[in-house]
This record gives structure tokens, C-alpha cells and sequence, in this order.
């Protein structure tokens, strides 16, 4: 009684803070200087982003500026406000926003706090959530901040979360409480590779599960962290949620699966597994396997403090190679528990487009960053894309000569990958358009 009474309490405590946002418009704020950044799917700006300190203590937990009394007194009864001559702080918390939605997470800029991941993908996902038809009853697989959860209750569905992690359960419940959504949620914390399949049945089944390949040999947050193939959760998400809908039920997932020229690996398994129901594929995007390895050495190290970034891809090379995974693919996928059993697949990726003759000369990157390959922009790409302009002629003769990426990048930027092994790992990206390499 007394437990449920403080919980109650608390989701109070959230809603209030959620009120006192809401009066001062952070989210439409926080919208406008992410558009203004150019990244509309990028959750955490640099503090330069805003001259709003307003802000800067949402988003980045800190400001030199003292916060409005009413926000100061929301934050506070969660004991989350501190004020010293150093500035005024949001105890670790950070707050983010997407269409309309607040949410609380772990900032990546920022030391982790509890391990609750929201990254460009979560904010992707639900752009796609609240674009496709839905109704009725929601489940959200792997809920992480509680963002896509927010967004299903926010089109009116009783939404069920659940989520492996403790952290991402409360996270979610505070989440759903911050948007004046908590009637609509419920929370459990699970392990969906263990009780998917049975029970309850859902009209709209939602899940971004985690699918970073991570060899056994490494440690690795629970947020990414796909298993030694990087499939492990997708695999309990379609094998399960498909027997988990109602007839006419909707299962929208984004994923990741690692591949080769021909697509994604999982596809095959996921027309197997959906029997009569109608399958929609997006391919959306396709990074080599060599920068995708130095963003997960990048989120490694902090989880495997005993190993150099060098050992770090090292191992990650070595596991991936002998899987045969020269890239790693973002996918969209509707499947419809329809009867129909149709299938559909669109590569987005504009390999078909750009695939040209060896002659075709494309121009090196723009620095847009929405131009840019998903995944570069965890990396700091900026010194890389200027050595691949300077380049680009040389990266071209070699790639015509060479035709793998590896070697390209060896020939023509040995300097830069001795200086920064992980970092470096975007000019694999960055050098992906070049003539000649499949
Ligand atoms: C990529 S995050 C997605 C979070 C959120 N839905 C979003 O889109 O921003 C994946 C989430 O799945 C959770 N997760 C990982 N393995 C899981 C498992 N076996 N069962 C349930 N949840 C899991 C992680 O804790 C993480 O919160």
C-alpha cells in the first residue's frame, strides 16, 4: 500500500513537471532548435544549439541561468533541481522532446546516469509510429525511455510497455506521467526473448529492439546490444509478437541486421516466420560493417575499460568478418495479420540508383549532415570528411585499382587511422560513393 501510495505520488510529481513544460512551450523550444540544427532526428543537441537557458537545463542538466520558480519547484519535489554558485542542475536527468512529446533519458553527451538509450533511431520510429494506422489496444517491446510508448498512448491506445531494464521501466512510467498519458500505461519489466508469444493479444504491437552485433568476447549496454549475430531480440520479436495480434492487428518494428550486397540477413527468416500474414519491408539504410564496428567500439569502451579501442575493433573485425557482414542495414518492417501472407520489399538505400559504371565520377560528401550516412554523425566525421575532399581523386584511382574499402583506406589514409583508429572508422562511409567500390 504504502509502495503504491509513493508511486502515485511520484507520477504526480512527473505530471506536474510535465505541466510546467508544457506552459513553457520546451518542446516546441526544443523543436525548433533541432530543425534549425538541420537534425530532425537528432535527440541531443550541443549546447550551442540554443542561447535558451531554459534549455540548456533541460537538455544538457545544466545552466548558469536561474530556471523560472515554477519549474524550479516541479523539478524539485523529485529532488532533481540543485543550485550552487556553479550553476543550476538537473541531477543527471535530461529532458528531450519530439513532436509535442517530453521525455526523460540519458543525454550522450553526458556521463550515463542509469543507462536509458534514446538515440536518432528512437525519434525515426516514432515519426513511423505516429504515421501509421492504429488503434485499440499497444504493446512497445523494449520501451527504453518510454518516448515510442508516449507517442502510441498520445493516438488515444491503452499501451502496454515492457522493457528488460528497471531503469527503462521507470523511465517510461515518468515519461508517460511527463505527458499526462499515465491513465493509458502500464509498465513490466521483461525479457523479450523469454515471454513473447502468449498471452494477452494487442491490436498494435510496436518494438525498435536493440541489434548491435556485439561478439561474446565483449560487454555492452543492454540498450544496443543485439547478441553475437546482432539478432537475438529481433529474432524474439518476430518469432513472438506476430501470435500476440488480433486478426487485422498491426506489428510495426524497426530493425537492424547485418549483411551483404543482397540485404539485410534477417529478411529470409522474417517471411518464413510471418506465414499468412502481409509483410512491408523498407531497407532504409546501408553503413559499412567497418564504421558500424567503430561506433560500437566507441559505446564498448566505457563497458570494457581493460581493452585499448585498437583491441576493441580488433575483436570486432575479426567476429564480423567470420560472419561474412560487410554491412550493417536499417529496415522499417508492417507486417499486417492480414490472411493475405503478401510480401513486399523497397531498398531505399540507393545502391540500385548510384550502382554505375567504374567510370561514374559522384562527387565526394557534402558536409550536410542530413546528407550524410546514418551512423558518421556518432563519430566525429568533420576531420575525416575534410581529408576525403583533399583526397578524393586519390581515393578514387585507388578504389579503381583496389576495389575494397579497407584497402582504399589503408593506401590512401594510413596517417589518419594511425592517429585515430575509431574515429577514423567514418571515412569507411564517407568513402562508400566512390567509384568502383560495390
Ligand atoms: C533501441 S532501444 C529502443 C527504445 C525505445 N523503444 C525507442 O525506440 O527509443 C531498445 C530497448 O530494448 C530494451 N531491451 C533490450 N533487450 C531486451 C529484451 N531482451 N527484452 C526486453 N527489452 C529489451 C533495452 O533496454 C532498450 O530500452
Amino acid at each position: 500500500m504504502t509502495e503504491r501510495h509513493d508511486q502515485n505520488t511520484t507520477s504526480a510529481h512527473w505530471a506536474r513537471l510535465g505541466q510546467v513544460m508544457r506552459d513553457l512551450d520546451w518542446a516546441l523550444r526544443t523543436e525548433s532548435y533541432r530543425h534549425a540544427a538541420g537534425a530532425p532526428h537528432q535527440p541531443w543537441l550541443p549546447a550551442e544549439a540554443a542561447d535558451d537557458p531554459l534549455y540548456h537545463l533541460l537538455h544538457l542538466g545544466e545552466s548558469q541561468a536561474a530556471p523560472p520558480p515554477e519549474l524550479a519547484a516541479a523539478l524539485a519535489e523529485l529532488g532533481l533541481y540543485g543550485a550552487s554558485e556553479r550553476g543550476h542542475r538537473t541531477a543527471g536527468h535530461y529532458f528531450t522532446a519530439f513532436r509535442g512529446l517530453v521525455t526523460v533519458a540519458d543525454h550522450h553527451g553526458r556521463p550515463a546516469r542509469s543507462g536509458v538509450y534514446l538515440g536518432e533511431d528512437g525519434l525515426a520510429f516514432t515519426d513511423r509510429l505516429l504515421s501509421a494506422h492504429a488503434h485499440g489496444t499497444a504493446l512497445d517491446i523494449g520501451s527504453g525511455s518510454g518516448l515510442t510508448t508516449s507517442a502510441l498512448a498520445a493516438r488515444g491506445l491503452h499501451t502496454t510497455a515492457l522493457d528488460i531494464s528497471a531503469d527503462c521501466v521507470a523511465a517510461t512510467a515518468a515519461t508517460a506521467a511527463l505527458n499526462g498519458l499515465a491513465q493509458r500505461v502500464e509498465t513490466a519489466q521483461a525479457d523479450a526473448t523469454k515471454t513473447l508469444g502468449g498471452g494477452e493479444r494487442y491490436d498494435f504491437i510496436a518494438s525498435n529492439p536493440p541489434g548491435v552485433v556485439v561478439p561474446e568476447t565483449l560487454d555492452y549496454g543492454p540498450g544496443g546490444n543485439g547478441g553475437p549475430d546482432g539478432l537475438a531480440v529481433v529474432r524474439a520479436v518476430t518469432g513472438g509478437a506476430p501470435r500476440m495480434l488480433r486478426d487485422g492487428g498491426t506489428l510495426l518494428m524497426r530493425f537492424e541486421s547485418p549483411g551483404d550486397a543482397r540485404g539485410p540477413r534477417i529478411l529470409e527468416e522474417i517471411f518464413e516466420q510471418a506465414g499468412g500474414s502481409s509483410v512491408f519491408v523498407t531497407v532504409q539504410s546501408r553503413l559499412p560493417m567497418r564504421t558500424r564496428s567503430g561506433l560500437t567500439a566507441l559505446r564498448a569502451a566505457a563497458h570494457n575499460p581493460e581493452l585499448s579501442p585498437a583491441e576493441l575493433l580488433r575483436r570486432l573485425d575479426a567476429h564480423t568478418d567470420a560472419l561474412g557482414a560487410e554491412s550493417f542495414y536499417t529496415s522499417f518492417m508492417l507486417l499486417r495479420r492480414d490472411g493475405r501472407a503478401r510480401r513486399e520489399v523497397h531498398d531505399l538505400t540507393g545502391r540500385r540508383r548510384t550502382a554505375g559504371p567504374v567510370s561514374a565520377r559522384p562527387e565526394p560528401p557534402n558536409g550536410d549532415v542530413s546528407q550524410l550516412p546514418p551512423g558518421v554523425t556518432g563519430l566525429d566525421w568533420q576531420p575525416h570528411l575534410r581529408l576525403v575532399r583533399e583526397r578524393w581523386d586519390d581515393a578514387a584511382a585507388a578504389a579503381r585499382r583496389q576495389g575494397a574499402l579497407d584497402a582504399v583506406v589503408a593506401e590512401v589514409f594510413g596517417d589518419a587511422v594511425e592517429r585515430d583508429p575509431v574515429h577514423s572508422r567514418s571515412l569507411h562511409a564517407l568513402l562508400s560513393g566512390l567509384p568502383g567500390i560495390a
